[in-house]
């Protein structure tokens, strides 16, 4: 099932690492090529000889060992897996990859790759519980780090609950549904995210607060169903998902002109945040204030709607989804706003201040279609974006 597929498999320290030698084999046995990286926490827990004898392989150990680099340095080390496993993974090295350390070889090739990541945690469950190791778990996911695990159970320590590595043929059959051939497979989807940035003059722009995290965690979802994502961003907070293809653009006629050019495609979704308007005769020259008083007067024009130019076009993808952010009468704006478009569903989402949903990692959402109106109850970003992938997958299939 796994042949020729090649998988770093990153081993944390911790009680469950002893495992890890099992997963080996098993992961061996199915015809994959593991290639081993121990933490230093690890190498308290089992041997670089045992790893390295069933796993058949050299075993990476440490950043600075200068003849690694001159075999194969690290970043090609991270980037010539099809797959990297980190298992068991401790709240340790999930909070170094949620923050972006890399202070050892494990997290530098895990800071360095573009190969999807999956984590199998091993942990206390106070740990596990911990808002922290929580936060960083959504962290995680949000950018596309697949998870199995852990299992609820009796634990090393004593105590009872969720934090146990999650069994090894649970591992092995989640890294062979990650290779499997997703429902998406073969469709390709055009997402837009983020917001627009529209110049006032070379150094000022009108923006907006969208952070882009509900459209990357959508084009992740996508990706892990197996679609080939088109990514076509705005100016972001959060960074576009890895596995995806990325337009980088600044203003809504260069995400028009991004989205039009990646027609036709399977499907599409609008969850950008366009700015409405543009400043009409934006200045080449920064605006200087002359002294006189006068203040500067904005004049503005009408940006083009990409939702409802895709919507109403000749090369009209096969299912169009849009969003409807609102603060008022939520339902009665959404549903006309899916009949002014002509888009197929509408995600509706009250972003009133007090609902935290812009620039927070929750989201509260009702599917507006042709059939009428689906309420999902408050989940997390990367929650809603799974469900609206499986819909979309259903919707294709
Ligand atoms: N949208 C778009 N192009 C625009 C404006 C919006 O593609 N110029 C898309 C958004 O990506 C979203 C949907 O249209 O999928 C609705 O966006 P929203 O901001 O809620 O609505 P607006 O069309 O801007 O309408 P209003 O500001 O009146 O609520």
């Amino acid at each position: 099932m796994l042949a020729d597929k090649r998988i770093l498999l990153v081993i944390s320290g911790g009680i469950a690492a002893f495992r890890a030698l099992e997963l080996i084999r098993r992961l061996r046995e199915q015809g994959a090529t593991v290639t081993p990286v121990l933490t230093k926490a690890a190498e308290e827990f089992v041997t670089p000889l045992s790893v390295s004898a069933l796993a058949a392989s050299k075993v990476y150990r440490d950043l600075f060992d200068l003849t690694d680099e001159a075999e194969m340095g690290h970043i090609e080390l991270s980037r010539s897996a099809d797959l990297i496993l980190v298992a068991p993974a401790t709240a340790n090295i999930m909070a170094k990859m949620a923050q972006g350390l890399c202070d050892d070889l494990a997290t530098t090739l895990l800071l360095a790759t573009d190969t999807p990541v999956m984590i199998a945690p091993a942990m206390n469950v106070r740990m596990w519980d911990h808002p922290a190791t929580q936060a960083n778990l959504v962290t995680l996911q949000d950018r596309g780090v697949q998870l199995v695990g852990p299992d609820a159970g009796a634990m090393a320590c004593g105590e009872y609950g969720p934090g146990r590595l999650a069994e090894v043929p649970a591992i092995v059959d989640a890294v062979i549904s990650h290779f499997a051939a997703g429902p998406l497979a073969g469709k390709r989807i055009i997402v837009t995210s983020g917001p627009t940035h529209e110049p006032i003059d070379p150094v000022r722009y009108i923006a907006n607060r969208s952070s882009g995290a509900q459209g990357a965690a959508i084009a992740a979802a996508l990706r892990d169903l197996g679609a080939d994502v088109e990514f076509v961003t705005g100016p972001a907070d959060v960074p576009p998902p890895a596995g995806v293809a990325v337009h980088s653009v600044q203003t809504a006629q260069q995400m028009l002109d991004a989205v039009q050019s990646l027609l036709p495609s399977d499907a599409a979704v609008c969850a950008a945040a366009v700015a409405d308007w543009r400043v009409k005769g934006a200045s080449d020259q920064k605006i200087k204030k002359d002294g006189s008083g006068t203040l500067p007067v904005l004049e503005f024009a009408e940006n083009p709607d990409i939702l409802a130019t895709i919507s109403q076009g000749k090369l009209r993808p096969g299912l169009v989804v849009g969003f409807a952010a609102e603060t008022q009468d939520v339902m009665a704006h959404a549903t006309a706003k899916r009949d002014r478009k002509g888009c197929d569903w509408i995600v509706a989402n009250d972003v009133s201040p007090e609902t935290g949903i812009m620039g927070g990692t929750q989201n509260t959402v009702t599917i507006i279609d042709d059939q009428g109106a689906e309420s999902w109850p408050d989940l997390p970003k990367a929650e809603v974006a799974r469900r609206l992938a499986r819909r979309i997958a259903d919707a294709l299939a």
